[in-house]
């Protein structure tokens, strides 16, 4: 057989990048290798995120910068699979008629019938969000993530209605597989080597076994009994969805990381309510506070989104106030964006757009300002790190994870990715930690 290689491109969340995983086990399995560039590739897949304009536009980019491979190699299958290909599928086509095959998140499991249907007709286009896309999940996943970590999706879709977000209209309504599949995919990844694994869904805690009804927490608490498991996350968490049993599985199961990211978007009950999150300011502090009687320890992330339509500069005071009091452990901030087929999209969008940019600047400092303090007060502390690879700074460092999600970069001979190690923590910075090798864990080496 002749060797036919791809080529992924990916966007968006780790949901999307888990989702590269999935294709990229599919057309391995169909005898694909993978590319070391773009211009040799046979198929070229650009897995897109739809959840802000900007997202949506490095799509068109990269199209057109594909349109020159394509012309040189016109035989070259070119994909678009991912939320712009749910939310845009036949723009794209107009857009860039030289795409073969758009295909949506739901759909991910139809790739190789339409590989198939590829060898007579071009254009293909299937949005369908199909109701078994998780139930037939048992293709093989080709791991492009750090060694020791592994992805376990556990529901997808959302049923929430916030006013700004795609994702619904995406990724379709909430489904949950089975927890005997997961526990048995946690399983075979623990067989392999697999010391950390994160449950993913949209809306994670709203998983519910469609057999026995058992919900996160009954997974937690299953997973983390599975031998050879050290260390289990989940993501996204929905502040009204992270109930009493969850965040007990979180201070009972050792196994179930110190760490959670919880999203607030906004510190202001005014702009909380447009955006039809479902609960206040003070939910959200009392949640949180909730969560540090019961790890006292935990390390928090959130994310938030500045410029809200109607938001007034009060409102954007009232975040900043609730970063400070939070003191998150990680931030990601956003300029909203109006998006298609959204409730918010169809308000005026408010806040000019050098402004969101100044208050993003403002929010974004201050979050540095705290978790500079956060990571000085780890300074001398013994860490067990999950190491990843080498260090992006310095090929002669490596980097690995706490169970916090904290990145610590560290010098070390003999160290391998996969490996857990004690690291004591020499140095804080902003966004890492600096340490030094204390001791390697010798029961946790990759087989
Ligand atoms: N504009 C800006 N940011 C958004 N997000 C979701 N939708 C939008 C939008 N329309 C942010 C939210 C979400 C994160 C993944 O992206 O903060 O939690
Ligand atoms: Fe982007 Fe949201 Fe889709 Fe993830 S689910 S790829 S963040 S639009």
């Amino acid at each position: 057989m002749m060797e036919r290689l791809y080529w992924i491109e990916t966007w968006g969340c780790q949901m999307n990048e888990h989702d590269s995983e999935k294709m990229a086990g599919i057309l391995e399995g169909l005898g694909y290798q993978r590319s070391p560039n773009v211009e040799a590739a046979d198929l070229a897949l650009l897995n897109t995120c739809a959840i802000r304009e900007k997202a949506e536009e490095k799509v068109y980019q990269a199209l057109g910068r594909l349109g020159e491979a394509k012309r040189q190699r016109p035989e070259m299958i070119v994909v678009v699979a991912g939320c712009v290909s749910q939310l845009a599928g036949q723009q794209v086509r107009e857009r860039a008629p030289m795409v073969d095959l758009v295909i949506g998140p739901r759909a991910v499991s139809r790739l190789p019938e339409h590989l198939a249907r590829l060898e007579d007709e071009r254009g293909i286009v299937d949005t369908t969000l199909y109701q078994d896309s998780l139930m037939r999940r048992s293709e093989p996943v080709r791991k492009m993530k750090e060694r020791g970590k592994a992805w376990v999706t556990v529901m997808e879709g959302c049923n929430k209605t916030c006013s700004y977000c795609v994702v619904p209209a995406t990724r379709g309504r909430e489904e949950s597989r089975q927890l005997d599949d997961i526990l048995g995919e946690v399983m075979a990844l623990a067989a392999e080597g697999y010391v950390e694994i994160e449950f993913l869904g949209q809306n994670v805690n709203a998983y519910r076994c469609p057999q026995s009804g058992a919900g996160l927490a009954d997974l937690l608490r299953a997973a983390g009994r599975v031998e050879g498991i050290r260390r289990l996350r989940f993501t996204t968490s929905h502040p009204l969805h992270l109930r009493q049993p969850i965040i007990d599985a979180m201070a009972e199961v050792p196994e179930v990381c110190p760490a959670l990211h919880l999203p607030v978007q906004s510190g202001s009950t005014a702009v909380l309510k447009a955006m039809r999150r479902g609960y206040s300011r003070e939910k959200y502090l009392e949640r949180v506070e909730q969560l540090r009687r019961a790890v006292p320890d935990i390390a928090l992330g959130t994310d938030v989104i500045v410029g809200f339509p109607g938001e007034s500069e009060e409102d954007f005071q009232q975040t900043l106030s609730l970063v400070r009091e939070v003191g998150f452990d990680q931030m990601f901030s956003f300029v909203y964006s109006s998006r298609p087929g959204t409730v918010a999209g169809m308000m005026a969008d408010s806040v000019p757009h050098e402004r969101k940019v100044e208050q993003l600047i403002e929010l974004q400092a201050l979050q540095r300002e705290i978790q500079f303090e956060r990571h000085q007060r780890l300074v001398g502390r013994e860490v067990e790190v999950l190491v990843e690879g080498r260090s992006r700074r310095s090929e002669a460092e490596w980097a690995g994870r706490t169970a916090c999600n904290r990145v610590v970069n560290f010098p070390g001979e003999e160290v391998e990715a996969g490996q857990m190690l004690t690291v004591r923590v020499t140095e804080a910075r902003p966004n890492s930690l600096r340490g030094e090798l204390v001791r390697a864990d010798e029961a946790a080496f990759l087989t």
